[in-house]
């Protein structure tokens, strides 16, 4: 397993639009796991195949607080259900130290595949659904910022263009990984063999 360099907005390259995976084989297996490491130290609770510069449809998520709640979803797919909408304060590790409030559907299906490369569909709601959304939406080239005025996204990048030039921006670090995210990494190792 490896921690991967993350792409930073506003990176050109986050707007490659993922292609489906045809085959969840070897290489794709070993990609979810680094990613699923790469989430971990940096640490997040989310992280798509495009910010680290692989335009595959490959999801990890874990948005609970022992991160024991490892999700591959591998050419994800999502219906919204109602009409109900929330806002939730947002970010990504590939705008760091930026956080806003997005307004999104609270309640989605979601279909995809696993890291075994068997169907799943789930319902979602609260932090999971925007986490998936937020995630899906960087596989269709889209960052969360998009959803800002044309201010802040200009504040934003402006921003981060400086601090990427001068080196001050994070990337994820073995030493980040707790002993909880650690066990989760190798559950899945184990499940994939
Ligand atoms: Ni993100």
């Amino acid at each position: 397993m490896a921690i991967l360099p993350l792409l930073h907005y506003p990176d050109p390259r986050l707007r490659t639009i993922a292609r489906p995976v045809a085959t969840v084989d070897d290489q794709v297996r070993r990609l979810v796991l680094d990613m699923a490491e790469t989430m971990y130290a940096a640490p997040g609770i989310g992280l798509a195949a495009t910010q680290v510069n692989v335009h595959l449809r490959v999801v990890v998520v874990d948005v609970s607080e022992a991160q024991n709640d490892l999700r591959v979803l591998i050419n994800p797919e999502i219906t919204i259900l109602g009409s109900d909408t929330k806002i939730h304060q947002e970010g990504c590790l590939s705008v760091p130290g930026v956080y806003d409030e997005v307004s999104r559907p609270d309640r989605i299906e979601v279909r995809a595949l696993n890291a075994q490369g068997d169907p799943v569909s789930f319902i979602a709601d609260g932090i999971l659904s925007v986490c998936i959304q937020h995630e899906l939406d960087h596989l269709n080239g889209k960052v969360f910022v998009d959803y800002l005025s044309r201010l802040k996204q200009g504040r934003i990048a402006t921003k981060l263009v400086k601090a990427e030039r001068d080196g001050a921006l994070p990337q994820p670090e073995e030493a980040g990984l707790s002993a909880t995210a650690h066990n989760s990494l190798m559950r899945l190792k184990a499940a994939l063999g």
